[in-house]
């Protein structure tokens, strides 16, 4: 097909891809250092998955009982079973608080003790004195607080002119020599192409759960921004780490957040057991997530789970009174009477371990720099590409991420990259000339999906993809189903190839968006299958029966995995940061495992 398009061209100093929490809290502080900036988001950006987030956002403000940021690291880094980078846990724990101070002085509307100060809850894993006490250490506005933070923010940018290119979708990085100098991004209310120039890319594009037949994310949740980073020949680090949310809605996936058992919420069998007092004697309903997904899905499998075909779990919260669900826990209250009507002031919700997050993604450091393994260098930064959010993999979840540190790692580090790009980017500096030949390759790609006329659609390719990825890469794994797993995986992304998109319209065309968005879906679900299969330990969020053991002399490292366009997925290794920022805190050596 010929390449007839007029292409705009714009010049910035900073691009921030998309506009969730962390993009936005990106866009605010760059657009306040002065520096010429746009926010692309393939959505209008008060409905990104931000606005999702329920339960709070952590930071050890000790406004409910004693608490101190060391205490957090030390629980990020035990949650993450010891893989987290410990330099970039430290700065997020400590920056914590004044990132959530200034979300206040900005108009975030937490909600609020009788003294008037933030309202802090229990959530799992979080404890006092390195795992001796409870603490309530998440800040919440009742349980819509990833709503109230992105409207918020939205704010701000628009108060700071924020330049913003909504519904635009990008389609891939312009990488020159190794240097990334741009995007060229689709329009898709007029089918205008822009060319968008700038000396800093951030991608801030979130996950991509939508790898999955049943999570908690929203169907925009594709992880475009990994699949550039792939198509650029860069690596994506730990994606075998997908957290598996506790409390899913039973059959519709909708989240119920954790903040229902840090109020006092609890689950039970169909014995009407508290099984988690066996599982976790200390946390019980409050252990951390990988814990408690793993104990649910036991539960089930021996025959104990609730319902018909006995394959759920119940969540109690009858006895926490309408008064305070009402208060506290509105919104899931709603969620539970539309998706599985049940009334929380009398009946226990259905619930089932549901995908919410991934854990890898594009690796960088703590100042939101992407880094790649050069000439034997594990920490070389890729020129010009920053990452933040749940599309980095910074490495502050390690193995598994603690409830409430991800809308703390969207603020801390979206205002990182801003300090970054006010560091390193002159305003209005020149942008040198691009070889001519720059777009040929993404056009290309382009034009082969516009007009792919094969035999499959994208809603077959990307179910079959979907239900591979929710059988293999699950709960528990083990070398025979991760193989089968990696065939099938290896076949759909093939079948991809014969793909058919109907219309080939550029306007309002969302057969071949979602053509675009499985494309970047297909290579992140090869790298999670492979990368599962290939690391032979059991360690957060991934359980290998045949593995039971953590394995710190052999794995105590982080995967990269690279995916060519075949879907051929191929590995390296960067070592764990063991070391802290300062000498504030000492780094904590791995433990064993108790709950
Ligand atoms: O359960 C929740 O409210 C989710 C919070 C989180 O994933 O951080």
């Amino acid at each position: 097909m010929p390449k007839a398009y007029d292409i705009k061209e714009h010049r910035y100093d900073v691009v921030i891809v998309g506009g969730g929490g962390a993009g936005l809290r990106a866009c605010m502080g760059v657009a306040s250092a002065g520096l010429s900036s746009v926010c692309v988001s393939k959505v209008y950006p008060t409905r990104s998955h931000t606005v999702a987030a329920q339960g709070g956002v952590s930071a050890a403000l000790g406004n409910m009982g004693e608490d101190d940021w060391r205490w957090h690291m030390y629980d990020t880094v035990k949650g993450s079973d010891w893989l987290g980078d410990q330099d970039a846990i430290e700065y997020m724990c400590r920056e914590a608080m004044p990132a959530i101070v200034e979300l206040e002085h900005i108009g975030v509307p937490f909600s609020r003790t009788e003294e008037g100060k933030i309202y802090q809850r229990p959530f799992g894993g979080m404890t006092t004195h390195y795992g001796e006490g409870i603490a309530q250490r998440t800040c919440a506005a009742a349980d819509r607080t990833g709503h109230a933070i992105l409207h918020t923010l939205y704010q701000q940018c628009l108060k700071n002119d924020v330049e913003f290119f909504d519904e635009f979708f990008v389609l891939d990085l312009i990488m020159d020599g190794g240097e990334c100098r741009g995007v060229l991004a689709w329009e898709m209310s007029t089918g205008q192409l822009h060319l968008i120039r700038a000396h800093r890319v951030i991608l801030a594009t979130g996950g991509y759960g939508r790898a999955y037949f049943s999570c908690t994310s929203a169907h925009t949740c594709t992880g475009d921004g990994n699949g550039m980073v792939l198509r650029a020949g860069l690596p994506l680090q730990d994606m075998e780490f997908v957290q598996f949310h506790p409390t899913g809605v039973y059959g519709a996936g909708m989240l119920i957040t954790e903040g229902a058992r840090g109020e006092g919420g609890y689950l039970t069998n169909s014995e009407g057991e508290r099984f988690m007092e066996r599982y976790a004697p200390n946390a019980k309903d409050l252990a951390s997530r990988d814990v408690v997904s793993r104990s649910m899905t036991i539960e089930i499998r021996e025959g104990r789970g609730v319902g018909e075909h006995k394959d759920h779990i119940y969540l109690h919260l009858e006895h926490l009174g309408a008064e305070v669900l009402q208060e506290r826990l509105p919104g899931i209250s709603e969620t539970a009477m539309i998706f599985a009507d049940v009334d929380v002031t009398k009946d226990p919700i259905p619930v089932l371990p549901t995908v919410h997050y991934n854990m890898g993604g594009i690796p960088t450091n703590h100042r939101t720099e992407v880094v790649t393994l050069r000439d034997g260098d594990p920490d070389a930064v890729v020129p010009g590409l920053m990452a933040i959010g749940e599309a980095a993999c910074v490495s502050v979840h390690g193995a598994n991420r603690l409830g409430s540190n991800s809308l703390l790692d969207l603020v801390v580090f979206g205002r990182a990259a801003a300090h970054t790009c006010e560091e390193v980017v002159k305003p209005g500096a020149t942008h040198s000339a691009l070889p001519g030949d720059m777009l040929d390759g993404i056009l290309d790609n382009f034009d082969r999906l516009r007009y792919a006329n094969g035999s499959r659609s994208t809603a077959e390719i990307r179910l079959d993809m979907q239900r591979a990825m929710q059988q293999h890469a699950a709960v528990f794994r083990d070398a025979g189903s991760l193989e089968e797993g990696c065939h099938k995986i290896s076949d759909i992304h093939a079948s991809f190839k014969d793909v058919r998109v109907a219309d080939q319209s550029m306007i309002w065309n969302s057969d071949l968006v979602e053509t675009l968005e499985l494309q970047n879906l297909l290579s992140q679900a090869a790298a999670t299958m492979f990368s599962a299969a290939n690391r032979t330990e059991s360690r957060g969020g991934h359980a290998r029966e045949d593995f039971p053991d953590r394995d710190d002399k052999n794995w105590m490292k982080h995967t990269l995995a690279w995916v060519d366009g075949k879907g051929k997925v191929s590995f390296d290794y960067r070592p764990v940061h063991l070391n802290t920022l300062t000498d504030e805190v000492e780094s904590f050596p791995p433990k064993k495992r108790t709950y």
